[in-house]
């Protein structure tokens, strides 16, 4: 069979990027702009600057792609962009860029899913076999489904109110730390003692999450410190939230493990970076003699690489899209 070439493009949040991916597994060029540096004077995303900074890089990140790739926009098969969910306006400078390249070059156009993306990363350098588990953990979700076959899922549970990655980002501001507050809390975490006593995030028997409590009492606790003058262990509290959330995930995972006597399970999301996460899941994968995938770190974050793997089987059925295709904040991925 031909080879295909996939020019993918994500701009859902904070990182403007472009990808050339070879039949949804070959990186045959990676291009990342991320804005980290100027959102963390602001403590978090600022949509509005967010998109503007998108619109300023997208060319620019264009270019090194395809010159990374020494490669034409002519000799690519088929453009793929993230159309959802993400910021509206940041999404709009990806997906109008990809409507371009499409209609000039006169190239197909696949809109992806920018979590199912997450999911594909597990597939660039490792191959997903189905029936599988994917847990779902970044910046705005916490989702745990069942994968059946490509872009067949089932939904398990999910978050009821904050993602995990909001947790941490939150946690973070709340004991000083910059934004992306995941890897620092991390960090800080390394180096703490569980010694605080926090509530678990959810004592029921679903596989639904929630972090708003967990997220709340860490709010309370440094508050009710400052005012009675008293000094937080930022460290202890940074390993102390760690263990918890972390610990949820693994509790669900083994249900789930146990329930459906699935024994793949997949990590996608901003929060498979973290070691510690990695680390649990391993552990709880050896006790249930399961395969674990998880990303390595530079596809763990957003990256257009995914988008392209992600991509692939959607050319494959030929699903393409026309140009009233159009960004969507939330949607589902079932
Ligand atoms: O997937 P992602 O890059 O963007 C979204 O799609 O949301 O995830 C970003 C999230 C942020 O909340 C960030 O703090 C978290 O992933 N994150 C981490 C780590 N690295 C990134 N959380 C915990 N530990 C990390 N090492
Ligand atoms: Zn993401």
């Amino acid at each position: 069979m031909k080879d295909v070439y996939i020019l993918a493009i994500e701009s859902s949040c904070d990182e403007t990027s472009m990808a050339i991916v070879k039949n949804g597994k070959e990186v045959i060029s990676l291009s990342i702009a991320t804005q980290i540096k100027t959102h963390e004077n602001y403590g978090g995303v600022v949509p509005e600057i967010a998109s503007r900074m998108h619109t300023e890089a997208i060319t620019l990140v264009l270019e090194d792609t395809l010159k990374k790739a020494n490669m034409k926009i002519e000799e690519v098969d088929a453009i793929a962009v993230t159309y959802a969910p993400g910021l509206t306006g940041s999404l709009i400078v990806g997906i109008e860029a990809a409507k371009t390249l499409s209609l000039i070059y006169n190239k197909p156009l696949i809109a992806v899913n920018h979590l199912i993306g997450h999911i594909y990363a597990n597939n660039i350098e490792d191959n997903m076999e189905f029936p599988l588990l994917a847990l779902i953990v970044s910046g705005g979700h916490t989702e745990l489904l069942i994968m059946e076959s490509d872009y067949k899922f089932k939904k398990l549970g999910e978050t009821l109110d904050d993602a995990i990655g909001e947790a941490y980002d939150k946690v973070a501001r709340v004991i000083g730390l910059k934004y992306p507050g995941g890897p620092n809390v991390e960090k800080y975490a390394l180096e703490g003692k569980h010694s605080y006593n926090l509530p678990k995030p959810v004592m029921d028997d679903t596989y639904n999450f929630s972090y708003s409590g967990l997220k709340s009492a860490i709010i309370n606790l440094v508050h009710n410190a400052e005012q009675k003058g008293e000094e937080i262990n930022k460290y202890d509290l940074a390993r102390s939230f760690q263990d918890v959330a972390i610990d949820e995930l693994v509790r669900k995972v083994e249900k789930a493990f146990l329930e459906t006597g699935i024994k793949r399970l997949v990590v996608a999301g901003g929060v498979s970076a973290n070691k510690y996460l990695k680390e649990e899941m391993d552990k709880l994968c050896q006790k249930y003699d399961a395969k674990l995938m998880i990303p390595r770190l530079l596809y763990c974050t957003d990256n257009a690489a995914m988008i392209g793997a992600a991509a692939y089987p959607l050319y494959l059925k030929q699903e393409f899209i026309d140009y009233k295709i159009n960004a969507s904040s939330h949607v589902d991925i079932c």
